[in-house]
């Protein structure tokens, strides 16, 4: 139990004591990850948000990283959507707010580790949050003539290309490849080409040989070999460079590649699947992208329409998201009311279906449809080209224990990123590589950030 306010903890420790548990306290983050070093390992660990050195979610940050598979539980005072769902992002199991019922408490601490221990016994603990294997739904006329393609051609090993805007479901599109092909028993490996720069990239897919570069000190077998029999994702291919772009031809050719550093020829039987939501005909006309091997990809090609062109989906989709948030969060199912449904209908959901899920995910955390309704609302009129409405997050009261000037400064400047972030990704229709143009960082720091400020997953 990690808490800057000792009533708070001296309160826990009395309601959970004599139910059995054993309850180790800390008064900062710090002193906790110091107890972990002095050889403390919680079930279950209760962090506040809000605390005075390092704060909550670095705190979380830090703890996820050390104890990967023990539920954290954040509590807090502050219910601002942002923060809860970064909170979240970063793999807390559940979220309480302050002030809580003890029996409120008790019972997320039940459920943590109760989901903790049939993780364990279905050895399922190895994704981090210990969740099901997502379901996916085929709820349109269109996706469902998809998904009838790609049973066609389950068997054929062909090359697939994907496209489609920013979070239509390429990815879910890819899995489905790989999980209706004789193939499935072996790995499906994902990488992300705008991700990394050209030479990490190259070592990543095609790996080293021990030497071929300083710190190269052992071989290491690049994606191919680990995708072999299996099936490789290339995401985002478009942004792959003319290089990188020589050698795919070459093992889409000829299946053999040679590692970094290296003269032997690897042999490899991978099937690739690619996806992109560039125009990759267009960068082909304007020489950008190999003509020779747009067409080695484009032997089944699938365009995965934006949501707004099946609005059928919408309701379903989010039944599904509130049913598997509310039973993965333990929250009660509440559905949608009637004028944010109507919302949801006539919104244009400019980042897709990533956008539904990671709205209906706030919804059901913070069990209240309020700063959900002002974006959609702000946002519906002309379509895609308006910026939302901005939700101001509420300032911190300084006068409150445990507010220090130095977390009101870095709040004021997260939530400035978050602003910015969300403008740009708005303007660019998520386009992200555009994003990070715009906003002059990396791809990858991109990433991060929309994680960060939980815009996406
Ligand atoms: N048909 C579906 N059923 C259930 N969930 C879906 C479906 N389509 C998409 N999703 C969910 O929406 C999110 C975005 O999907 P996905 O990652 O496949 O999109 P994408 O097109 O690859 O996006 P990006 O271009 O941003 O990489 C994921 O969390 C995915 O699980
Ligand atoms: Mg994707």
């Amino acid at each position: 139990m990690i808490d800057a306010a000792e009533a708070i903890r001296t309160y826990l420790r009395n309601l959970l004591s004599p139910s059995g548990y054993d309850v180790l306290l800390a008064e900062s983050g710090a002193r906790a990850l110091e107890m972990l070093e002095e050889g403390a390992h919680p079930d279950a660990i209760l962090l506040d948000i809000m605390m005075p050195d390092l704060d909550g979610l670095e705190t979380l940050r830090e703890l996820r990283g050390r104890l990967p598979d023990v539920p954290v539980i954040m509590l807090s005072v502050l219910s601002k959507a942002s923060t809860v769902v970064e909170a979240m992002n970063l793999g807390a199991a559940d979220y309480i707010g302050k002030p809580f019922e003890a029996a409120e408490l008790e019972s997320a601490l039940e459920r943590v580790l109760e989901s903790r221990r049939q993780a364990e016994e279905s050895n399922l603990s190895r994704s981090s949050s210990g969740r099901d294997r997502p379901t996916f739904l085929w709820a349109s006329e269109s996706m469902r003539r998809i998904r009838e393609i790609l049973e066609q051609i389950g068997d054929a090993g062909v090359t697939v290309l994907i496209h489609g805007e920013s979070g239509v479901g390429k990815e879910v599109v890819a899995r489905t490849v790989h999980e209706l092909s004789v193939r499935k028993a072996n790995r499906f490996v994902k990488v992300n080409c705008a991700a990394l720069p050209e030479e990490l990239l190259e070592s990543e897919l095609f790996g080293y040989e021990r030497g071929a570069f300083t710190g190269a000190t052992t071989r290491k077998p690049g994606k191919f070999e680990v995708a072999s029999g299996g099936t490789m994702f290339l995401d985002e291919i478009g942004e792959m460079s003319p290089k990188l772009q020589a050698k795919l031809l070459q093992v889409l050719q000829d299946g053999e590649f040679s590692r970094l550093g290296g003269n032997v020829d690897v042999r490899v039987d991978v099937r690739v699947v690619a996806a992109t939501n560039r125009n990759l005909e267009e960068m082909v006309r304007k020489g950008a992208f190999r003509e020779d091997l747009f067409y080695r990809l484009n032997v089944v090609n699938v365009r995965v329409p934006p949501l707004r062109e099946r609005p059928e989906e919408i309701r379903v989709l989010t039944d599904h998201f509130l049913e598997m948030y509310s039973r993965e969060y333990g929250r009660e199912y509440i559905a949608l009311s009637d004028h944010l449904s109507q919302g949801f209908a006539e919104y244009a959901w400019p980042g897709n279906v990533r956008e539904l899920e990671n709205m209906v995910k706030r919804i059901v955390v913070l069990q209240r449809e309020d700063a959900i309704a002002e974006e959609i609302f702000g946002s519906a009129r002309p379509v895609l080209l308006s910026t939302p409405e901005e939700e101001d997050e509420p300032e911190l009261d300084p006068t409150e224990e445990g507010v220090s000037l130095r977390e009101i400064g870095k709040r004021a400047a997260r939530e400035a990123e978050r602003k910015a972030l969300r403008r740009v990704l708005y303007q660019t229709h998520w386009n992200r590589k555009k994003a990070a143009k715009i906003l002059e960082v990396s791809y990858k720091t991109l990433l991060l950030k929309i994680k960060e400020c939980g815009l996406a997953e």
